[in-house]
């Protein structure tokens, strides 16, 4: 794993946004995978930024996220769908229909955990897998326990994430109890994995990905096992290192 120390959040977003960047111009047919949460952000920010001021255009890019809350559709405001279209793809060129992101409202959850496997190998994997991570570990929403031959499922979310999440809805009770994500075997196909770990909630998390015991107890240890991984983390994640 090649480790990126970066000072602080908004160093973090730059850095990130502009390897994301550079990888879209190379390849501007690109498969690649992306995720929500308050750290990636910053580095969608910057993205959008970017295009504003030297059009790198995303016309041909497909992306496919990570995971979705069971339960919301694509216009509630806490669905992941929501958080895409507003923090990054209604502000780019790219294609809407080419944009996936797992349907939380489908009817039959289990059949959409499918078809969202076969999409991603009909379009040939994902070639770079955008990550944050969990206090607990959790990758996606992969908990604690999930099984490494994991592929895209149904997982019941633990108490410490739907608290975590919480800040963005009104309640607790608002967050919802399930959700669907990509397997851990899925994430671990994707060619290329970039994590980003910014703060001190994230400390112990880090320090024990890089302690590089792997077990399904801590789903980011994974990440050890495969060869092409850079983590971006600022000083504050960084600090629980000697
Ligand atoms: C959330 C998401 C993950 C995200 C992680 C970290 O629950 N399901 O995909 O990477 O937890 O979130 P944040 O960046 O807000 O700390």
């Amino acid at each position: 794993m090649k480790i990126i120390r970066v000072k602080d959040y908004e160093e973090l977003s730059k850095h990130a946004a502009n390897y994301i960047i550079e990888k879209v111009r190379k390849k501007p047919n690109m498969v690649l995978g992306l995720a929500t949460g308050g750290t990636s952000e910053g580095t969608y920010q910057n993205m959008i930024n970017d295009y504003k001021e030297n059009h790198t255009s995303y016309k041909e890019i497909t992306t496919f996220n990570l995971d979705e809350y069971i339960g919301l559709d694509g216009i509630n405001k806490n669905s992941y769908r929501f958080f895409m279209d507003t923090h990054l793809f209604n502000h780019l060129d790219i294609d809407q229909t080419k944009t996936f992101v797992p349907r939380g409202n489908a009817k039959d959850p289990m059949a959409e955990c499918n078809t969202y496997e076969l999409l991603i190998k009909e379009h040939g994997g994902i070639e770079l897998q955008l990550l944050g991570i969990g206090g607990n570990g959790h990758i996606g929403f992969n908990e604690p326990g999930s099984s490494f031959q994991s592929r895209t499922h149904l997982v019941e979310l633990t108490d410490s994430t739907r608290r975590a999440n919480a800040r963005f809805f009104e309640k607790l009770e608002d967050v919802p109890t399930l959700a669907i994500t990509m397997g851990i075997a899925t994430i671990m196909e994707s060619k290329e994995i970039l994590l980003l770990a910014s703060g001190e909630a994230k400390r112990e998390a880090i320090k024990r990905l890089l302690e590089g015991k792997v077990s399904e107890d801590f789903p980011a240890s994974i990440l050890n096992k495969h060869s092409n991984v850079t983590i971006i983390a600022d000083e504050a994640a960084l600090s629980g290192l000697s």
